[in-house]
């Protein structure tokens, strides 16, 4: 969980009613997921509950599965203080299975409906509920959560989505959400004139080794022409051990020139807290994942591995950029003071947040209320979302020819004496 634990001490300063959104966001984030069975985040403990006395015109929202391994399980009328902050935050959250058909809305998270057998499903549906599908992952990493068949059974079952893709019922910002656009007055630059000398090169925090976006291969093409500093649980030190005061990822990935925000899979709009963490602070992200990054970003924003033919083409400009700090200047000064604030629209207005806006669903009147059935919510979770990377640097799976692979990876990398001896001023 070495996310979840730098994340969360930084959350401890920040005293906001959705702190547990944004926390939920970072340990629900697929990569850590199977960490976090281990070590699942709080819900109930971290999130203070007001016990409504009168519930009159409330909502009630059922948890009817665990939530990243946790069991929910709240005392009856329970509402979560920051739902305050809603425009509409009558809604209850309820655990108790035993009249499935009184709540307003069932919430099933996938990855807890796992090894979910017949008697598992609610017994009992009325017509007017809504059964909610929640995922915060991205497909190509839930491929595996269950068996192909156990996805026709969820066929007509669902009425809304909750995920991070805008296009769902309800869109889920906790990645996005971690923007902090108020940053830009915390930039170091200006303040001390050797921020750029003093910063180490390239930063990569992993702690899963084997992705379907075959991230670790691209780092390891890169790294044959620049160094790489690595942390995370892939044969690399855990910074959250190494770093003896409080595990403080932001000051680590702010010592940098550059942060690999690199994601598990190229799927549409999936991007991560790994992308967030670097915008909030002095570091050019490096991004490769499947999102449009221009369409939410300002172009110079982020450096993006498909913009380049190869990792080595990639290491020239890279280097250009260290060699010339106006160049690189270039892609943080969208954020520097005096810039106008660049927001993600959606992503930290109350309204839009996901329990706010399903409280608002629920509330809707007779003429205006969403009647919505999924025929197949695997087709519409996995068709067409994800894709191979567009520039050459995965070992293709079933290769035939591994003589042409071979030559088309000489030709991107460059034969291995060429290789440059850069050394990290870490
Ligand atoms: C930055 O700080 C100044 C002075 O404290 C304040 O007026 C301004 O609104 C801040 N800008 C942002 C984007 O937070
Ligand atoms: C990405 O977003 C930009 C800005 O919205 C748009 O102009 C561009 O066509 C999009 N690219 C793709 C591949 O959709
Ligand atoms: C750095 O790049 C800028 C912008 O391209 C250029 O004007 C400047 O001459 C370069 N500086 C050096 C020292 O090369
Ligand atoms: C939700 O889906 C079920 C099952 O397909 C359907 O019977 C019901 O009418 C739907 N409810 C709403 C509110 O759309
Ligand atoms: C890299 O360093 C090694 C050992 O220090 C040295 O033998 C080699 O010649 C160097 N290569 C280049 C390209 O400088």
């Amino acid at each position: 969980m070495l996310s979840c634990n730098g994340e969360h001490s930084r959350l401890k300063s920040i005293n906001s009613a959705f702190t547990l959104i944004v926390f939920l966001g970072c340990c629900f984030s697929g990569l850590f997921y199977r960490e976090s069975r281990k070590n699942a985040p709080e819900f109930q403990k971290k999130t203070p509950f007001f016990s409504r006395k009168d519930t009159e015109g409330y909502k009630k929202i059922l948890f009817w599965t665990a939530w990243n391994a946790q069991r929910m399980s709240f005392s009856p009328n329970n509402q979560p203080d920051w739902l305050d902050e809603c425009p509409e935050s009558r809604c209850l959250f309820v655990s108790s299975k035993k009249r499935p058909q009184d709540a307003d809305a069932v919430f099933f998270s996938m990855p807890d409906l796992y090894h979910f057998g017949e008697g598992d499903l609610p017994g009992a549906r009325t017509k007017d509920q809504y059964y909610i599908f929640h995922l915060d992952e991205s497909p190509d990493t839930t491929k595996e959560l269950m068996p192909w068949h156990k996805w026709g059974a969820l066929d007509n079952f669902f009425n809304l989505t909750m995920t991070y893709r805008r296009d769902s019922d309800i869109f889920s910002e906790v990645y996005l959400s971690g923007y902090e656009p108020h940053i830009m007055n915390l930039t170091t630059r200006g303040t001390d004139p050797l921020w750029f000398e003093g910063k180490r090169d390239i930063l990569w925090l992993v702690s899963h080794c084997h992705t379907a976006s075959k991230r670790e291969e691209y780092v390891r093409r890169l790294s044959h022409y620049l160094k790489v500093d690595e942390y995370g649980k892939c044969d690399a030190p855990d910074p959250c051990r190494t770093q003896r005061k409080n595990c403080d990822l932001a000051n680590l990935v702010g010592k940098y020139k550059f942060y690999l925000s690199f994601e598990n899979s190229f799927c549409n709009e999936y991007v991560t807290e790994k992308l967030t963490r670097a915008l909030n602070t002095d570091v050019v992200p490096i991004v490769l994942g499947g999102a449009n990054y221009s369409s939410f970003l300002p172009k110079s924003a982020v450096i993006n591995i498909e913009d380049f033919a190869s990792p080595k083409n990639l290491a020239k400009y890279l280097e250009s950029l260290m060699e010339n700090v106006t160049l690189y200047e270039s892609h943080l000064s969208w954020k520097y003071p005096g810039q106008p604030l660049w927001t993600i629209p959606g992503t930290r207005e109350p309204q839009y947040r996901r329990f706010c806006k399903l409280c608002e669903i629920l509330h809707r009147p007779p003429e205006q209320r969403i009647e919505k059935i999924y025929p197949s919510v695997k087709d519409w979770w996995f068709d067409g979302q994800c894709r191979e990377p567009r520039v050459p640097f995965k070992r293709a799976q079933h290769s035939r020819n591994e003589a042409y692979l071979q030559n088309v990876f000489v030709d991107t990398l460059g034969a291995p004496e060429s290789r440059k001896n850069k050394t990290s001023k870490a």
